[in-house]
């Protein structure tokens, strides 16, 4: 993640700016910079390493100017140097970029067949390539940012300043959050009301797809149809400015809604995008000679485990027992000399996994983690930590930090498949591309979250429902029956679809839907038929899937749930999402507390 801060003001606006980035150092101090306009004219300071480095450049050469942008960085394209810190410039543009432009190869090769010449190695600077083009050839900075937006692909959030306009700035959002506030005769963008917070509490959080021109005394809001929107203003309480909350009811629907913007994060400390290979340093751990894999966990972090553990078999022919960390710690398995052991957790707090780690470690085994707490205790009890880029976790029911996980996971199979001799350099481009959408995709289903409400409403009287998925979708269907108990207190029970025919149909009949997570992978045939004998029973059957009517689901659904088409490899990603925001409705429709459900804890440290 990075963090963006800007200000259309009447004082000087560099202090503030730099104040504004200070409270955004959280999400990422690779590099800093600002960008003011001083008597109209643009320039810019920019440092490497933490935001001391830029606070020293600015005190050495002072950038003056009442309007100004500013950029932490977490490097995601290009090294953390100067000349790749933002704000990027290009001819009349200065910008900044919080996220991913997953076409910037293409939209670079575009511009180079035009005689543009790259200062940098980001994607950012395609984005302030175009935009200065639109301008040379006389759009206004509102129309050049208006025409280009609609040809960016990915989840970013910008903030554009123009040469000579002092009446200008303009900020836009798609999957990477933006924010909007307004002071006296001053208006200003921050990534967050965190960064917003020194300067005004009354904020209005851009909607998916906004983007918007900012004058002194105003704003204008529009889609990305560049139809005119209307957004309201918020009050942002002190407590809220600690862990934002944005302009969520509560933290677990943010946290929900933050995953593009926190899996492109995570995967970008795991691969490099212009390549689209898996970084050879970045996962420190050997796959060549592992004769097999342990993975313990708990919870929806053994899910993850489980969704893996098909990656690992079909990708890097690896052997992987995966097993959940209470009953791992007591079995006393045997276990390969030399072995890897892989432990998987949010909090890097949770006793049983902790347990499992120390039997490992007392039997010889090299010790990786995936966590998202890097201090953790996890993590230092481990020789290899593979850290999840989430941000906090405060909702008790674990959403962002489990497709972190499987991001982390996913990069580390293909690792594996490379280093084994079974991925080829192009099958591994196909994965990595691929994954590179998922921001994207975890976008277009989260904006259908009405649609899964209406859902949500359909199932709250049910005394029991069951989830089914087979293949790598069981995991998740496991995981959705877990958000569901957990949040709602529904009974649900995720099963092995192919399963159903040895008991559990038992349970099928008018009061029991049954949710299919069903992606038209090479298992969706059989999940049809699975379907068709809950069907004959009368079951309401709901159907999570990226197929459409033509398909063979002509049974008639109680309901259908759609997910985007993609790359299989990505299914576990994407299909989190609908069972995440069909447990969540649920509960919010229950009036449950969604952010601290009965009788559970974020992180369970006792046995
Ligand atoms: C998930 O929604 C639950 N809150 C719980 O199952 C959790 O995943 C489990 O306790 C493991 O926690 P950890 O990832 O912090 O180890």
């Amino acid at each position: 993640m990075c963090g963006i801060v800007g200000i259309i003001g009447n004082k000087p606006a560099a202090p503030r700016l730099l104040e504004g980035l200070k409270r955004l150092e959280y999400r990422g101090y690779d590099s800093a910079g600002i960008a003011t306009l001083e008597n109209g004219h643009l320039d810019r300071r920019r440092a490497s390493g933490k935001l001391f480095n830029l606070e020293a450049a600015q005190e050495a050469d002072p950038l003056n100017g009442p309007i100004g942008i500013g950029h932490t960085r977490w490097a995601s394209h290009g090294a953390p140097t100067v000349k790749n810190a933002h704000p990027i410039a290009a001819g009349t543009v200065a910008v900044v970029h919080n996220g991913i432009i997953e076409n910037f190869l293409d939209l670079k090769s575009e511009l180079e067949g035009h005689g543009k010449i790259f200062d940098t190695d980001t994607d950012t600077e395609v984005v302030a390539q175009l935009v200065a083009r639109e301008i040379e050839n006389g759009a206004t900075p509102k129309q050049a940012v208006g025409t280009v937006l609609p040809r960016l692909e990915g989840a970013f959030a910008l903030v554009f300043l123009f040469d000579g306009d002092t009446q200008t700035l303009i900020g836009a959002r798609k999957g990477s959050p933006l924010a909007l506030g307004k002071g006296e005769g001053e208006m200003y963008l921050g990534s967050d009301a965190i960064a917003l917070a020194p300067l005004t509490s009354q904020v209005i959080y851009l909607e998916e797809g906004d983007w918007v021109v900012l004058s002194h005394t105003g704003h204008e809001i529009f889609d990305l149809t560049g139809a005119p929107v209307q957004r309201p203003w918020q009050q942002t309480s002190a407590y809220a400015l600690l862990i934002d909350k944005g302009n969520h009811r509560n933290f677990m629907v943010k946290e929900i809604f933050d995953q593009p913007e926190v899996i492109g994060h995570t995967f970008a400390n795991y691969i490099d995008l212009a390549s689209r290979t898996v970084k050879q340093d970045a996962l420190k751990v050997e796959f060549a000679n592992l004769e097999r894999l342990t993975v313990c966990a708990c919870g929806t972090a053994f899910y993850a485990g489980m969704a893996a553990k098909y990656w690992f078999e079909k990708y890097a022919r690896l052997p992987v027992d995966v097993d959940i960390a209470s009953e791992f710690r007591y079995r006393e398995a045997p276990l390969d000399k030399n072995g890897l052991a892989l432990f998987i957790s949010q909090s890097g707090e949770t006793a049983d996994t902790l347990a499992a780690l120390q039997y490992c470690r007392d039997n010889g085994q090299k010790i990786a983690s995936i966590v998202n707490v890097q201090e953790s205790t996890i993590a230092r009890d481990s020789d290899m930590i593979i850290p999840t880029f989430a941000g906090p976790e405060v909702g008790v029911a674990s959403t962002k930090a489990f497709t972190c996980q499987l991001t982390v996971l996913a990069c580390l199979a293909i690792a594996a498949g490379r280093a084994r001799g079974h991925l080829t350099s192009a099958q591994e481009i196909a994965l990595v591309s691929s994954l590179i959408g998922v921001p994207r995709h975890v976008a277009d289903i989260t904006n259908r979250s009405d649609e899964i409400e209406g859902v949500a409403k359909r199932i709250i009287t049910a005394r029991d429902i069951l989830f089914l998925g087979r293949g790598i979708n069981y995991p998740i269907a496991l995981e959705g029956a877990l958000k569901l108990k957990e949040i709602s207190y529904i009974h649900a029970e995720g099963y092995a679809a192919g399963e159903l025919k040895h008991g559990p149909i038992a349970l099928v009949d008018d009061n029991v839907p049954v949710i299919i997570v069903a992606p038209r992978d090479n298992l969706f045939e059989k999940t049809v038929s699975n379907m068709q004998e809950v069907a004959a029973r009368g079951g309401q059957i709901i159907m999570i899937t990226d197929a459409d009517e033509r398909e063979g689901i002509g049974t008639e659904l109680f309901d259908l749930i759609h997910v985007p088409k993609a790359d299989a490899f990505i299914n576990p990603l994407l299909y989190a999402i609908p069972v995440q925001l069909l447990a969540y409705h649920a509960a919010v429709l229950l009036g449950t507390d969604v952010d601290q459900p009965r009788n559970l804890a974020k992180s369970v440290t006792i046995e």
